[in-house]
């Protein structure tokens, strides 16, 4: 990594979440009565944000909101958590990100997002804060902003020695651009992206995918396996790091909580293995909290269960 610098950028959406927690998921065409409704900040690029800045980490966040009221409402959000939002622009006409959310009896969730001006936000907007991208120590993205922008950003950070990390979240419909993993140093897929990024079956060992990915110029793949914990895969090795034994209350924002820990681990200098526990841990936290963002740990709170 750019050792020079411990900025964490996060070029990625913001989104309102509507939540309702239901006994279970309605199937097609059902109706299910719900328990309880919230409203809450999230979206995978500002809850990685929030993650880095709760945990300690210096972080930037780059983003399009739309001209509404959810988009005042982020920037000042996010700017609470003490993150930089001077990177964030605002896409005239257009509304902010809204994800539609449903969180079942044992936690897991189902999401639809409307990305708004998440899907505005070009290679031209990269272009024009390259600044702060080419003196990151660590670039983190996912891919709820296009991936076009994503390559573009990628490219310009690897080139200046940023180090580059890809959680391709949500899984992606096709196979990503070559061109865009050859400049990913860290890539964080779970299960499903995995399957899509590789096009092997991932319901049972993930062996095989892993395996086909050697050659597509990741220097490291962390694969998160939910309960399971996360398996470092680089330089030929596999190394599963375990997951903290928890009760899942909503696991929403668990792949966030641990991409951000993990940048925050490794902008501290910590090697991978470390940091994948640290990103075990803060996740384990945010899965036994209802949100996004309000589930996300703070470092006190983690240094606290470490300790236990
Ligand atoms: P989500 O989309 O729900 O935010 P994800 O599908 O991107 O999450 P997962 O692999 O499910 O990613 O979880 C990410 C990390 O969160 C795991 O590697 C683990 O550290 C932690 N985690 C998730 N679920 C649990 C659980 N039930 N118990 C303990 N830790 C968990
Ligand atoms: O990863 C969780 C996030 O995915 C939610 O906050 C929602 O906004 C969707 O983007």
């Amino acid at each position: 990594m750019n050792t020079k610098s411990n900025k964490i950028v996060i070029v990625g959406s913001s989104n309102t979440d509507m939540v309702v927690r239901c006994t279970r998921m309605p199937r097609p065409g059902e109706t299910v009565l719900g328990g309880e409704f919230m409203m809450n900040p999230g979206g995978k690029g500002a809850n990685q944000a929030v993650a880095v800045a709760r945990l300690g980490g210096n972080a930037f966040f780059v983003g399009m909101v739309g001209d509404d009221i959810f988009g005042s409402q982020t920037r000042s959000q996010l700017a609470g958590e003490g993150i930089d939002v001077s990177f964030v622009g605002t896409a005239a006409g257009c509304a902010s990100g809204v994800a539609l959310i449903n969180v079942d009896a044992e936690g897991e969730n189902s999401i639809s997002v409307a990305s708004g001006a998440n899907a505005r936000l070009m290679p031209s907007d990269i272009e024009a804060v390259s600044g702060v991208i080419v003196g990151a120590g660590i670039l983190l993205m996912q891919l709820e902003v296009p991936v076009e922008t994503v390559a573009y950003a990628a490219r310009l950070a690897k080139s200046h020695g940023v180090t580059v990390v890809l959680n391709p979240a949500p899984a992606p419909a096709d196979t990503l651009p070559p061109e865009l993993l050859e400049n990913v140093d860290i890539l964080i897929p779970n299960r499903t992206e995995l399957e899509m990024i590789s096009g092997h079956d991932c319901s049972g060992s993930v062996d095989e995918a892993v395996e086909s990915l050697a050659g597509i110029g990741v220097g490291t793949l962390v694969v998160t396996l939910g309960s399971k914990g996360a398996l470092i895969c680089r330089n030929g090795e596999r190394r599963l790091m375990p997951a903290f034994k928890v009760k899942p209350v909503d696991t929403t924002a668990a792949g966030d909580t641990f991409c951000g820990a993990l940048c925050v681990a490794l902008a501290e200098g910590r090697p991978i293995d470390e940091a994948v526990t640290f990103g075990n841990l803060a996740a384990s936290i945010t899965v036994t909290r209802a949100g996004a963002q309000n589930a996300i740990p703070t470092r006190a709170e983690v240094d606290r269960a470490a300790s236990l």
